[in-house]
C-alpha cells in the first residue's frame, strides 16, 4: 500500500475549485474539471489521492532531481528547524548552513564564481542577476549600461524583470507594459529558425544578428545577455554545439556580462553538474534554483565572479538588494544534504547516460508522420509534433492536441508536460532503464492514441 493517509478526493477537488488560483493553468478548465491531487511520492513515482501511481516524468517542475520521499532531506530540515529555523542574511547576519552552502557552491561552480547571494526561486534569482549586472556597471561609472539581451523562447520566470527577459509572448499578454530595456534575439532553434542552413551557417547568422543588435542599440547601453544553456520551458531548445562558443566572445568584446540561467540545467540535469560545462562557458553571473534543493523547500541564488564581488564590495556602500528568505537556514541545510546525494549517487552521470538512452528510444518516433523533431540534452527532452511534416505547420489549437496528449499520458500512468506542440520530459535524475522503457513506451502509445 503506497498511501499512508486516506484522503477525501471529492472534497479536496471541490475546495481546490473554490479557492486555489493555479499558476500557468487554464483556470476555466481547472475550475470545471478539478485538479489532479498528488499526495505521496517515492523516487520517480507519485500517487494521487485515489492511490493511482504515476511515473513523475517531469520531476515536479524540472526540479525533483533526487526523486521523491528522501527521508534524509526531511531529517536535515527538521534538525535545522529544531536548532534555529530562521536567521536573515540582511545586516551582516548568517546561519551556519547558509555559510556552508555558499562555500560548497563556490567549490562546485567552475572558475571564479565564488560568491553567492541566495533567493527563494528562479525568478528572484534572475531579478537579482539583472540588478547586479546594472549595479556593477553603475559602480564602474558606466551608468548607461542598463539594457538586457535575451532570446525568444527563453524562460526566466515571471516577476517583472525576469518576465521582460522571458521571450515567450503568451507570458506577456495582458501584463504590460513590460519593463523597458529588454531586447530579444532569435532562439538557437535549428529545426525552425535554421531551416536549410548547415549548423555553421545557422550559428554565423545568429552571431551576425547579435553583432547587428549590439551595433544598433550601442554596446555602451547594454549591461548583460541572459540565456539558459539549453532553453527549457520555451521548448527544450538544444543549441548547436558551437553556438555558445561563438556568442560568448562577442559579448566579452563589447563588455556585455554573460548571465547564465541554470535554473533548470544546474545540478546535473544535462549530464554535467552545470549546463555551462557542456559548452565550456565561463559566465560572469549564474542564476540557479530548483534542483539545488530538489524542490523539497524553495531556494535559489546567484553566483558572481571574484571580479564582480570586488566591485560590489567597495567601501562605504550598502548593497541594497535581497529578500527576507535569502539564505533561509532550513533551505540551505536541505540543499547541502541534497547536493551530497547528487554527488554520492553520481546523478549527473546517470542523467547523461539515461538521457542518451531515452533520446535514442524517443528518436524512433521520428518516423511517424506527425513527429517533427525529437531533441534533448541529458534528462531534458522534447518530442515536437506537427500537423504537416513537410511544411512544419503546427496543429490548429482547436484540435486540443495538448489536452488530449495530457489525458492519454496520464491514463497510461505517466506525468509529462503536454502542449499543442508536443511532449516535454524531465524525470528525476535517479531514473533507470526499466522506467525509461516504460516511459518511452507510454509516450509512443499516447501519441498513437491521439494522433494515429
Ligand atoms: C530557466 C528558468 N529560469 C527561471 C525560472 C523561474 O523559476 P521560478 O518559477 O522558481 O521563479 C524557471 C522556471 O521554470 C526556469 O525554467
Amino acid at each position: 500500500m503506497a498511501m499512508t493517509q486516506i484522503y477525501d478526493t471529492a472534497e479536496l477537488v471541490a475546495k481546490d475549485q473554490a479557492h486555489l488560483l493555479h499558476p500557468v493553468s487554464n483556470l476555466h478548465l481547472v475550475r470545471r474539471d478539478g485538479p489532479l491531487v498528488l499526495a505521496r511520492g517515492e523516487d520517480v513515482w507519485v500517487w494521487d489521492t485515489n492511490g493511482k501511481r504515476y511515473l513523475d516524468a517531469f520531476a515536479g517542475l524540472w526540479n525533483v532531481s533526487v526523486g521523491h520521499g528522501r527521508k534524509e532531506l526531511a531529517e536535515a530540515a527538521a534538525e535545522q528547524m529544531a536548532e534555529i529555523a530562521y536567521v536573515p542574511t540582511f545586516f551582516g547576519l548568517a546561519a551556519p548552513p547558509t555559510i556552508e552552502l555558499a562555500a560548497r557552491l563556490a567549490e562546485l561552480f567552475p572558475g571564479p564564481l565564488n560568491h553567492v547571494q541566495f533567493t527563494s526561486g528562479g525568478a528572484e534569482s534572475n531579478e537579482t542577476a539583472l540588478k547586479i549586472a546594472r549595479y556593477y556597471w553603475w559602480l564602474r561609472g558606466r551608468s548607461d549600461k542598463v539594457k538586457v539581451l535575451s532570446r525568444r523562447m527563453g524562460y526566466h520566470g515571471i516577476a517583472m524583470g525576469a518576465l521582460a527577459a522571458t521571450g515567450i509572448p503568451t507570458y506577456h499578454e495582458g501584463f504590460g507594459p513590460l519593463t523597458p530595456g529588454f531586447v530579444h534575439l532569435t532562439a538557437p532553434y535549428q529545426y525552425r529558425n535554421g531551416e536549410g542552413l548547415s549548423e555553421n551557417e545557422f550559428v554565423a547568422q545568429l552571431v551576425a544578428e547579435l553583432e547587428e543588435t549590439i551595433a544598433r542599440e550601442g554596446a555602451d547601453t547594454i549591461a548583460a545577455f541572459i540565456g539558459e544553456p539549453v532553453q527549457g520551458a520555451g521548448g527544450v531548445v538544444v543549441p548547436p554545439e558551437s553556438y555558445w562558443q561563438a556568442i560568448a566572445p562577442v559579448l566579452k568584446r563589447h563588455d556585455i556580462l554573460l548571465i547564465l540561467d541554470e535554473v533548470i540545467t544546474g545540478f546535473g540535469r544535462t549530464g554535467t553538474m552545470f549546463g555551462m560545462q557542456q559548452y565550456g562557458l565561463a559566465p560572469d553571473l549564474v542564476s540557479f534554483a530548483k534542483a539545488v534543493t530538489s524542490g523539497y523547500v524553495p531556494l535559489g541564488g546567484v553566483a558572481v565572479t571574484d571580479e564582480i564581488f570586488d566591485v560590489l564590495s567597495e567601501p562605504n556602500r550598502m548593497f541594497m538588494h535581497g529578500f527576507t528568505y535569502s539564505g533561509h537556514p532550513v533551505a540551505c541545510a536541505v540543499a547541502l544534504r541534497n547536493l551530497r546525494i547528487i554527488e554520492e549517487e553520481r546523478l549527473p552521470e546517470n542523467a547523461g547516460e539515461a538521457g542518451a538512452y531515452l533520446l535514442g528510444e524517443l528518436s524512433k518516433l521520428q518516423e511517424r508522420p506527425y513527429v517533427g523533431n525529437v531533441r534533448g540534452k541529458g534528462l531534458m527532452l522534447l518530442v515536437e509534433v506537427v500537423a504537416d511534416k513537410g511544411t512544419k505547420a503546427k496543429f490548429d489549437p482547436a484540435r486540443n492536441v495538448g489536452g488530449r496528449l495530457e489525458a492519454a499520458t496520464r491514463a497510461r500512468g505517466i506525468i509529462v508536460r503536454c502542449t499543442n506542440d508536443g511532449i516535454a520530459i524531465s524525470p528525476p535524475l535517479t531514473i533507470r532503464r526499466p522506467e525509461l522503457d516504460l516511459l518511452a513506451g507510454a509516450i509512443g502509445d499516447a501519441l498513437t492514441e491521439v494522433l494515429g
